[in-house]
């Protein structure tokens, strides 16, 4: 990373990102289990909400004071659903209530079908200069497997109409299908970098227990690849990708050169502030010192109801020095900027960094721990090392 000089994890940061939750989907997809429900046209619902989002912002702005606007992310859930005009309100009301230094990368995540490619244009005007993709696969059959609501041909359609509209691109793929070997995944690989964007994010397949896909996987339906075929199948996503430019700078996020990094995802991992606004949206606040975790009622009906009473976070915990350092950790590690040495300290662990970087899985450099390419093959057994 070019600039390490993140936030600390235990400072109160002066800079803020906002996340915006939209819930709805067009089709649930048998593998995940983000807080969603199906759109079915329910648009008075939808317009309560925008007005709750609204308010939320305004109520938060008013907790955390003035701050430096960084970045905005709208993920859900599928916002490439929401109306332009409700996005354009929330950036509008956003960018009122914090000020910022220069151009805000503003993100939103889409799902590439044609009825929502069309309002790409509807959506840049609105404020939207970043794309996050969801086109999971170019292949038919497991674009059929995912459940997904397009075909590959729409996909392809989708990144050269967000390509023109938006400054900034990024897609989504899932590999680790059952049955996927590595050289049906190098070729489906190469043939999406032959599309053109600036940004990937490469996801393994995982089967969450309360998923369609979790109770299949139970039953036996079908296997996910076994552990030696997954650790090769994510060697080769990093191979191609580094063969094509794309630094992966965070593991399962990679960019073609450093302004094409997410600079939301970027602030979150170094430990900034962030409010989440809409149902079951994740915020981090530095609140008179103290760094503060919220969560928001998951129900949209619960949440609409408890911005009205002032009350929208199913909980609000201030964190401790320990949980403060840990998740730093946690974050951190997963980049290439790593994490400070403090937070190690205030661990005390710094022992434990320093034998695994005598055996290669971490290098201290300027103040900083960094997984070296060894480490992240091997990260979560690095991170239990650290942090239990
Ligand atoms: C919150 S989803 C929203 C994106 C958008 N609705 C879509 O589906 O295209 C963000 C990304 O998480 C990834 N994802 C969700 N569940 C996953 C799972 N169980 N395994 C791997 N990746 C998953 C997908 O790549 C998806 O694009
Ligand atoms: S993967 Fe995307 S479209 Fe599918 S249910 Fe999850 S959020 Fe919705």
């Amino acid at each position: 990373m070019t600039d390490s000089s993140g936030p600390d994890p235990l400072d109160p940061g002066t800079d803020v990102a906002v996340y915006v939750h939209w819930p709805y989907c067009a089709k649930i997809c048998p593998y995940c289990d983000f807080n969603v429900v199906r759109d079915r046209g329910r648009t008075e619902e939808q317009a309560g909400l925008v007005a709750a989002i609204l308010d939320d912002l305004q109520a938060q702005a008013a907790l955390v004071g003035p701050r430096r606007l960084t970045s905005v992310f709208l993920g859900g859930g599928t916002p490439s659903l929401m109306p332009p005009e409700a996005v354009a309100a929330v950036l509008d009301r956003i960018h009122a209530l914090f000020p910022a230094n220069g151009p805000v990368e503003t993100t939103l995540e889409a799902n590439p079908t044609d009825a929502e490619a069309a309002h790409f244009t509807a959506l840049a005007r609105a404020g939207v200069n970043r794309l996050s993709l969801g086109v999971q696969s170019l292949d038919d059959a497991a674009l059929r497997f995912l459940g997904r609501n397009h075909s590959a041909a729409e996909a392809r359609r989708a990144i050269a109409l967000a390509g023109a509209a938006f400054d900034r691109l990024s897609i989504d793929l899932i590999y680790a299908r059952p049955d996927q070997s590595v050289a049906d995944w190098t070729a489906e690989l190469q043939a999406a970098i032959g599309l053109g964007f600036e940004h990937v994010s490469p996801y393994q397949l995982t089967i969450e227990p309360t998923t369609a896909f979790g109770r299949a996987a139970a039953r036996g339906d079908w296997t996910p690849p076994d552990e030696d075929l997954a650790a090769a199948l994510y060697e080769t996503t990093q191979a191609v990708l580094d063969a094509a430019g794309f630094e992966a700078y965070e593991v399962s996020n990679h960019a073609r050169g450093s302004a094409a990094r997410s600079a939301h995802n970027i602030h979150v991992w170094r430990g900034g502030d962030y409010l989440g606004v809409g149902p079951g949206a994740h915020g981090r606040l530095t609140l008179d010192g103290f760094r503060t975790a919220t969560i928001a009622q998951r129900r949209i009906a619960d949440y609409v109801e408890g911005v009205a009473a002032g009350t929208p976070w199913s909980e609000r915990e201030g964190m401790d020095w320990i949980e403060a350092a840990e998740e730093r950790v946690l974050l951190g590690l997963r980049t290439v900027e790593g994490a400070p040495v403090e937070a190690f300290n205030a661990l005390a662990r710094l022992p434990q960094v320093h034998n695994l970087a005598l055996d290669g899985f971490l290098t201290v450099q300027a103040g900083r721990v960094v997984v070296s390419s060894k480490g992240r093959l091997l990260l979560d057994s690095v991170l239990k090392a650290l942090l239990t």
